[in-house]
């Protein structure tokens, strides 16, 4: 299976973070099952309103949580995985389980014994992606998708946008969680 726990450093090399790198297997043990854990996987960079609206949606419909946050060590985060981990920790506050994973989504899944990935679509501009990723997931391990309407009120709103109007000082306290606004402001140099 070749799962094991990696530790990678954050951004200062001041502490680090366990990220499970998951090997490959099938999800055939669970056909038939019923949807009782599910996975909301992402970049969380940083992690938004819309987000947090889409997990507590998750949390509402099922036993278990589980929040993946994805760490691709050949890019570079604006907040690095521990960052955005110890955010979401925050946001969520023990109503979900928050992790970093490295490699397939479906590997970490696999491991995490989640049944279904839950995603947000604020638009129909997500979709061609999202069904792309989705069918992908479903032929490499029969995991299914599924997908929850973001709230009209997110629509908007994405990590990038919060991103460039945090780095050009605008305000996103209305955007993101009051943890989320803080690291923003302490990142780009604007805490008073
Ligand atoms: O918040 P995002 O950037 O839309 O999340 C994308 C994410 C993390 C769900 C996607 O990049 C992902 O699943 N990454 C893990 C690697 C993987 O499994 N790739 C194949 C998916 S089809």
């Amino acid at each position: 299976m070749g799962t094991k726990i990696a530790q990678i450093k954050n951004g200062s090399g001041m502490s680090e973070i366990n990220v499970l790198i998951a090997g490959h297997g099938t999800m055939d043990d669970r056909k038939g099952a019923t949807l009782t854990a599910a996975l909301c996987p992402g970049s969380f960079d940083p992690p938004t309103n819309g987000h947090l609206d889409v997990i507590n949606r998750a949390i509402e419909v099922f036993d278990r949580v589980v929040v993946g946050v994805v760490h691709n060590p050949s890019k570079t985060p604006f907040f690095v995985a521990e960052e955005r981990v110890a955010m979401l920790d925050e946001m969520v506050a023990g109503r979900a389980e928050v992790q970093a994973f490295e490699g397939l989504l479906v590997d970490f899944a696999r491991v995490k014994k989640v049944d279904v990935v839950v995603k947000g679509l604020r638009a129909i501009s997500d979709f061609d992606f999202e069904l792309q990723m989705a069918q992908m997931n479903y032929t490499l391990a029969g995991m299914e998708t599924l997908f929850i309407p973001t709230n009209p009120q997110w629509s908007y709103l994405s990590s990038s946008l919060v991103r460039e109007v945090a780095r050009l000082g605008g305000d996103v306290d209305t955007l993101v969680p009051d943890n989320v606004a803080k690291a923003l402001r302490a990142k780009v140099g604007k805490d008073e």
